[in-house]
């Protein structure tokens, strides 16, 4: 029996997790169609890994215009929500808990992906240089150039933050114990933080405390639906690079950030390592440190770790708790088999995305 501090119990806003194994949101492009609605495979996936401290869902988009990436779940219609209903069932009935990825893709998308097939919308009218997954109307499919973005107007941004609003609304109707609002990875809300990708010229672009306002905005629009800022987390990605994005001065963004994020008593905030992709990222760790250092709250960790350099980081106090995505797809049984030190099964990249059982629920537990 290890006596990794991965195995530690803690307190995380208003919930009580037993372990600090936190299950990473993981595109799996697996729901039900037509609709995009989680069915019962993806409650039998989720309910496999309710080990986890907590399991964050998989990004799923908050409306029509939130997706890029054919077949991923959205949390937008009445179908949708009763589905999402019965994951949750099967995750708590399993002793788990659940938050649910609020996400809006932003300009990584494409006509073929959007209502009345338009343009996406983002910050500015600047193409990512990125690729996003669609389905022809022959029912072919596969990766394509992301389109160029229509950006949004002044007008509009409201009714962005009211989608935040209402999709964590539909997820508490749906029983999520909580929200991660997606701000990482070069989706819309890091599209409106990072310098490349948002040259508006009203309050949302420019200054720093402009391009972060539409975060906060959306932040504190969550919150007060949910009445209770423990259960709201929130995901970012200083230095990214992932879908174009490349901020000009990470580290004031995200201080910036983060500083403001003080006030808001949030459950966590959840940083994805910029080399969770692969690359080098110099300067990353004293990054990381001094936004540990002025971040009050719990921090979650993720991208490319082991039992080991997990239980390091904890150690060294540089997290909270360590998100694992990988090995969760091909461990349903990760945070068992961290616990008793048990070697990890190899994942299959040829399974990763769309398809059912193969690859998904089908993975083995320890003997
Ligand atoms: C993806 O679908 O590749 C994807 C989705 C959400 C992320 C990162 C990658 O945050």
């Amino acid at each position: 029996m290890s006596r990794s501090p991965l195995m530690l119990p803690i307190r995380l806003g208003s919930i009580d997790l037993p372990n600090r194994v936190i299950m990473a949101p993981l595109t799996r492009q697996r729901s039900k169609q037509p609709g995009n609605v989680p069915y019962e495979l993806n409650a039998t996936y989720y309910a496999q890994r309710a080990n986890a401290g907590l399991i964050i869902s998989e990004a799923v988009q908050i409306c029509p215009e939130g997706q890029g990436y054919a077949w991923t779940p959205g949390i937008h219609s009445a179908e949708q929500i009763s589905g999402w209903k019965n994951v949750t069932e099967a995750v708590h009935d399993a002793g788990g808990r659940m938050f649910l990825q609020l996400w809006h893709v932003g300009r990584i998308s494409h006509p073929l992906l959007q209502p009345n097939g338009v343009d996406p919308v983002g910050p500015s009218a600047i193409q990512a240089k990125a690729e996003c997954y669609v389905q022809e109307a022959d029912g072919s499919h596969h990766k394509t150039p992301t389109a160029m973005p229509r950006a949004l107007e002044t007008s509009e941004v409201s009714d962005v933050v009211a989608a935040y609003a209402q999709a964590t609304h539909n997820g508490l109707d749906a029983d999520f114990d909580g929200v991660e609002v997606h701000a990482a990875n070069g989706y819309l809300l890091d599209q409106f933080l990072c310098s490349n990708s948002n040259q508006r010229t009203d309050e949302y672009g420019g200054s720093l405390e402009n391009r972060v306002r539409l975060v906060l905005e959306v932040v504190d629009a969550v919150i007060a639906a949910t009445g209770d800022s423990g259960r709201v987390g929130i995901r970012i990605s200083p230095m990214g690079t992932f879908n174009g994005v490349d901020d000009a001065n990470p580290r004031e963004t995200f201080s910036h950030l983060l500083r403001e994020l003080n006030s808001r008593d949030l459950a966590y905030v959840h940083v994805n390592r910029p080399d969770w992709v692969g690359g080098t990222f110099e300067g990353f760790d004293s990054l990381l440190q001094a936004l540990r250092d002025l971040y009050d709250g719990r921090l979650i960790l993720a991208g490319g770790m082991t039992a080991e350099s997990g239980a390091e980081i904890l150690e060294d106090g540089l997290a909270d708790m360590i998100a694992f995505g990988r090995p969760y797809i091909a461990n349903p049984d990760l945070a068992l088999r961290i616990k008793v030190g048990a070697k990890w099964n190899e994942i299959n990249p040829a399974t990763l995305y769309g398809g059912a059982e193969e690859g998904y629920t089908d993975y083995p537990t320890m003997k």
